[in-house]
């Protein structure tokens, strides 16, 4: 038997000689620093989810019928009468919540240990890139089941190209094909979703691991194993403090990815729409453009963005500010590497001032998650009684606003005015427990 294998091998090897050292390049041959944590699961995790929502997403199509008229049927089908056809769909609803948390976690873990940084800010960028189209995908899936909610969210978020000044209203029109969103806007949704947007998202992906491995894996520690001593167990010329990536680390992430498939699968069987947080309850209505849902908000995932949204009031007689906010808070993530100039990478030996600015960024995106959501709105008046929710919501949500775009802000000025004290990097990676 091994002997077919190599005679294949070698027949492959004959016609594309190049393939091989391809695969050690990426696998065998390519040294990764041997101290990753528990934060570098997630970029193996992106894939995996990745894959299931195409895989889940080529069934889902097989039964889905695109026109304004069916598709709400055609889902309630699917959940009913096509043989496995919930847990397809449920796989793919549920995978879309999970992909965002995985993302999330995976670009927390970059600010951590400052991954986006030199040498790999083209890593970040091309990240950023995944992370807009990754938006922009799962905005337009949740178009596509046609139901109330699916209109409501489609009708206000395009509507808010309406306040560009002067192409506003006409930008509008040509987005959605129609006066509201219509057969038109669902049959373009469609295209987008099922197969313009993956097919970037799966050159992105390819571009930004191709990049990685240009420059190498950061680590836990941010130091560079390229600059350190070479020589190890397996090749002399490669860095003393990386392993092959092929079998330690996919034998690593193949243990990440048992665990991660155990906690989606007790989601898609147990808590599907996840108390209405992955599938709202909004959305099992039919499209009704007569009746409006009574709280239209977006997914949990989009709530920090769409809370900035709602929290920057309308002067000079225009809400673009609103917009405009809510595009600059991602396109400040982009800028990242240029405002945060420090030259320490981790936060393990990162001034004080970057550990608590970093806290406090992560609290104003979930509390601006929580004002997104609604939930600010229920809790004010549960926790304080007879007060003036849409006062204290504002005072809050803008208090959270500012500290997002404050992080950015203290970033620039910590790291180019000499007020970080940075503790000494070791010159190796240390090993923990
Ligand atoms: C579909 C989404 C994504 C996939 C499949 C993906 C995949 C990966 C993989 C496989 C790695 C190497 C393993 C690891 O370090 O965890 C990686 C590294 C990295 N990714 Fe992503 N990624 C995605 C989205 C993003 C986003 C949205 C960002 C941030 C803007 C980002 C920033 C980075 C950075 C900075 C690294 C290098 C980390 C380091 O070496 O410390 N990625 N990504």
């Amino acid at each position: 038997m091994a002997n077919v294998f190599t005679r294949i091998g070698d027949w492959v090897n004959e016609r594309a000689p190049n393939m091989m050292p391809a695969y050690r390049k990426h696998m065998t041959e390519y040294y990764a620093p041997k101290n990753f944590n528990l934060w570098y699961y997630f970029g193996s995790l992106a894939i995996l989810v990745l894959v299931n929502q195409i895989v889940t997403g080529i069934f889902l199509t097989m039964n889905y019928k695109t026109s304004a008229a069916e598709a709400f049927a055609s889902v309630e089908y699917i959940m009913r009468d096509v043989e496995w056809g919930w847990l397809i769909r449920y796989m793919h609803s549920t995978g879309a919540s999970l992909f965002f948390v995985v993302v999330f976690l995976h670009m927390f873990r970059g600010l951590m240990y400052g991954s986006f940084k030199k040498p790999r800010e083209l890593v970040w960028i091309l990240g950023m890139l995944i992370f807009l189209a990754l938006m922009a995908e799962a905005f337009m899936g949740y178009v596509l089941p046609w139901g109330n909610m699916s209109f409501w969210g489609a009708k206000v978020i395009i509507s808010l190209f309406g306040t560009i000044p002067y192409i506003g209203d006409s930008l509008v029109q040509w987005i959605m094909g129609d006066y509201i969103p219509a057969d038109a806007t669902l049959n373009r949704f469609f295209a987008l979703h099922v197969i313009a947007l993956p097919l970037v998202l799966l050159l992105l992906v390819v571009l930004h691991i191709a990049a990685l491995h240009e420059v190498g894996s950061n680590n836990p520690d941010g130091v560079e194993i390229k600059k350190g001593p070479k020589g190890n167990r397996w090749d002399a010329l490669k860095p003393a403090d990386g392993i092959p990536f092929h079998p330690y680390y996919t034998v690593k992430d193949l243990f990440g990815a048992g665990f991660f498939l155990m906690i989606a699968a007790f989601i898609i069987f147990f808590a599907p729409t996840f108390g209405g947080w992955f599938l709202e309850h909004d959305n099992f209505i039919p499209a009704n453009n007569l009746v409006t849902p009574s709280h239209i908000k977006p997914v949990w995932y989009f709530t920090p963005f769409y809370a900035i949204l709602r929290m920057i009031p309308s002067f000079f007689g225009t809400a673009v500010w609103g917009v405009l906010g809510m595009f600059g808070a991602i396109a400040l993530l982009f800028a990242l590497p240029w405002i945060d100039v420090g030259q320490v990478k981790s936060i393990r030996y990162r001034g004080t001032g970057f550990k608590v600015a970093l806290g406090l960024f992560v609290l104003s995106f979930i509390m601006l998650g929580a004002v997104g959501a609604g939930v600010t709105a229920e809790v004010i008046p549960a926790w304080f009684g007879n007060v003036d929710v849409t006062f204290w919501e504002n005072l809050f949500g803008r208090a959270m606003t500012l500290l997002y775009f404050g992080f950015f802000v203290f970033l620039g000025f910590y790291t180019r005015l000499g007020w970080e004290k940075t503790k000494p990097v070791p010159e190796r990676v240390t090993m923990h427990d």
